[in-house]
């Protein structure tokens, strides 16, 4: 991508009048040598905030906010830097000037997307050519699957056999050692075999157009893991990619809206009965940079979830991440389906028509922000519309947006029958939690009061776990430590990928998080209670994953991965410390206590 020159960016300010562009958006008042008006920021009544056209330069002398016009843009509209100056060159007519700078480019993202492809071509030619074909040939007829469409999502098929791929490949080293990487073949006991065996195959394209994953369908329902997919690498990763989104850019005429659905079928499907502006997430939670790389794209997303509690649950957690990612020109919208139906189900029961009447008649945020949040609390009584107010005030502060969290408020005033002065105090009056996330964690840490009761060996798994008299403070903050990790793992399975595996292995007594870690990647979907399970015959911890298991974060899913990997690193630098401090202990003379000492300083000078 091409960057936006220097001396355009230091000649914007003289291009431009900062009283113009901000009159558009805060209505302003001449008033001396300045302009004023209450600030957009903070909010107030008073004229704390001022203009200065000499200046090129805003300032709130109550709150301190200042800077020059990309600033404010950038505030005011929640733009990122590159997007304030396309915004003011195009509000005030100019031209921008690009350096051509080319990134560097890792030379095996060249290397996995040939390979990748290379896959991709073989999966179809098998539901081609295979002799066992007709089974996937049926699956794909019986999901009422037509051949145009898979060939549109170039869909494939991965034999019963598993070893198929792997022969195919057999004469190329390096593309052998590739596709491990990848995670299209791994090592077994008994030698390397095909990660993907007697499957639908679903080619997981960038929005490019480029080959970067596969899914695969299960085509018998006893098969545990009904979708699976292939590992994430430097050209994958879940949290940033969109099933279908190169496939809606291709055969959409306009991208008025974007739809964001829960499955590859829902997406296929939806194609299928012409509905084309669809992208699905690929078995997690809409992250941030989704919805960053969605409204790119479009100016209306619409999230669209089943009816059921988990649907609801769902779009909850899409809101929450929508709140702070929203700016001028976007917009989210819900749609909920009939309970039972996903969108696969529902366009094939009813028209596409009747499909694109539910589209066009979604939720709006607010809209949905409000019942929820309503539903929640008893709003009848006093005390329940005081909770509502705290709870709504405390979302809509996450709102980055100053137009729309104003009008945030502004809605939610008439939504209590208040005064918007009198919603803004309260609001003024929370404790900030920004990010700090204790504040949004506070059922959490009511618990780690009670922590020191609980068997300090519940965790490790281990019998021969030593008697401890009193535990020393460390241990007492490890096992916090350890609880809020299992939590979080508990309510976010998706924090769970093979370089957390990797480094739970490595922490000291971590058998549980550890094997929770491996389970919760087998299979994102899984519940709480499948979870803990497999340690229903271990009395001490059961019951102790069960009590956790009723802590709720209210995090949004970014939160919960900072969170994690937070107290992850945490614990790594605490055991290294206890371990160095071991070593100085057990150290038998003076000597090797020195030369411990010298390795760690010699260690640090390098880090
Ligand atoms: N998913 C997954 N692993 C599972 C189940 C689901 O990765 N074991 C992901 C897939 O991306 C899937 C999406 O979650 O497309 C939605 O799952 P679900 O609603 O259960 O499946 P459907 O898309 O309805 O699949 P199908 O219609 O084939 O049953
Ligand atoms: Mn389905």
């Amino acid at each position: 991508m091409p960057y936006i020159s220097q001396s355009f960016i230091d000649d914007l300010p003289n291009q431009i009048d900062i009283v113009d562009l901000i009159n558009k958006r805060v209505p302003l008042k001449k008033s001396g040598s300045d302009y004023r008006a209450p600030c957009p920021f903070h909010g107030g009544k008073n004229r704390n905030f001022a203009v200065n056209a000499h200046k090129q330069f805003y300032h709130c002398f109550k709150c301190g906010e200042s800077g020059g016009a990309i600033s404010f843009i950038q505030k005011f509209d929640n733009l990122d830097f590159v997007e304030a100056i396309e915004t003011i060159a195009t509000e005030c007519g100019l031209t921008i000037e690009y350096d051509s700078n080319s990134t560097p480019v890792d030379p095996r993202i060249e290397r996995y997307r040939a390979l990748s492809k290379k896959v991709g071509e073989f999966y179809m030619s098998q539901l081609r050519n295979s002799p066992a074909k007709a089974k996937a040939v049926d699956y794909a007829k019986s999901r009422g699957l037509s051949g145009e469409i898979a060939k549109r999502f170039e869909l494939g098929f991965a034999t019963p056999s598993n070893k198929d791929l792997l022969l195919h490949f057999k004469d190329n080293e390096q593309e052998l050692a590739d596709l491990k990487t990848l995670g299209l073949v791994k090592e077994g006991q008994y030698g390397d075999y095909d990660f993907f065996r007697d499957r639908l195959m679903f080619p997981i394209h960038n929005a490019k157009g480029n080959i970067i994953a596969f899914g695969g369908r299960a085509f018998d329902k006893e098969v545990k893991a009904k979708y699976l997919n292939s590992s994430e690498s430097v050209i994958f990763s879940k949290s940033r990619e969109l099933y279908g989104l190169y496939h809606a850019r291709k055969n959409s005429r306009s991208m008025d809206y974007m739809l964001v659905v829960e499955g590859y079928m829902d997406v296929v499907a939806l194609h299928q009965a012409g509905i084309t502006k669809v992208v699905a997430t690929l078995g997690t939670a809409t992250s941030t940079e989704h919805l960053q790389i969605l409204i790119r794209t479009t100016n209306v997303v619409v999230f669209c979830f089943d009816g059921d509690e988990a649907g609801r649950s769902a779009a909850w957690k899409a809101l929450q991440n929508s709140l702070s990612v929203i700016k001028a020109g976007a917009t989210f919208k819900f749609l909920f389906l009939p309970d039972g139906e996903d969108p696969d189900s529902l366009v094939k029961k009813e028209s596409a028509k009747a499909f694109e009447k539910r589209i066009s008649k979604a939720q709006t945020l607010s809209q949905f922000l409000f019942d929820h949040l309503q539903a929640e609390v008893d709003f009848n009584t006093i005390e329940g519309k005081t909770l509502f107010l705290e709870k709504a005030t405390r979302l809509i502060k996450l709102v980055n947006y100053k137009a729309y969290q104003q009008q945030l408020m502004q809605g939610l005033a008439q939504v209590v029958d208040q005064n918007i002065d009198q919603v803004r105090s309260i609001a003024e009056q929370q404790a900030p939690q920004a990010q700090d996330s204790s504040a949004v964690y506070t059922d959490i840490d009511v618990d780690y009061e009670h922590l020191d009761e609980i068997d300090m060996s519940s965790f490790s798994d281990s019998r021969h776990y030593p008697p401890v008299r009193k535990p020393p403070a460390s241990q007492v903050n490890m096992k916090a430590l350890m609880s809020k990790m299992i939590t979080l793992l508990l309510n976010y399975p998706t924090l769970a990928d093979s370089t957390t595996e990797v480094r739970v292995r490595a922490i000291e007594n971590s058998q549980v998080l550890l094997e929770l870690v491996r389970s919760a990647q087998m299979n994102e979907d899984i519940s709480q209670s499948e979870l803990i399970k497999p340690f229903q015959d271990k009395q001490g911890v059961y019951n102790r994953l069960q009590q956790l298991c009723t802590l709720e974060p209210r995090l949004s899913e970014v939160q919960a991965r900072d969170e994690f990997l937070a107290i992850l690193t945490a614990i790594e630098n605490q055991q290294k410390s206890e371990r160095i401090k071991s070593s100085i202990h057990h150290a038998h003379t003076l000597k090797d206590q020195q030369k411990i000492m010298k390795g760690i300083l010699k260690a640090k000078r390098k880090a």
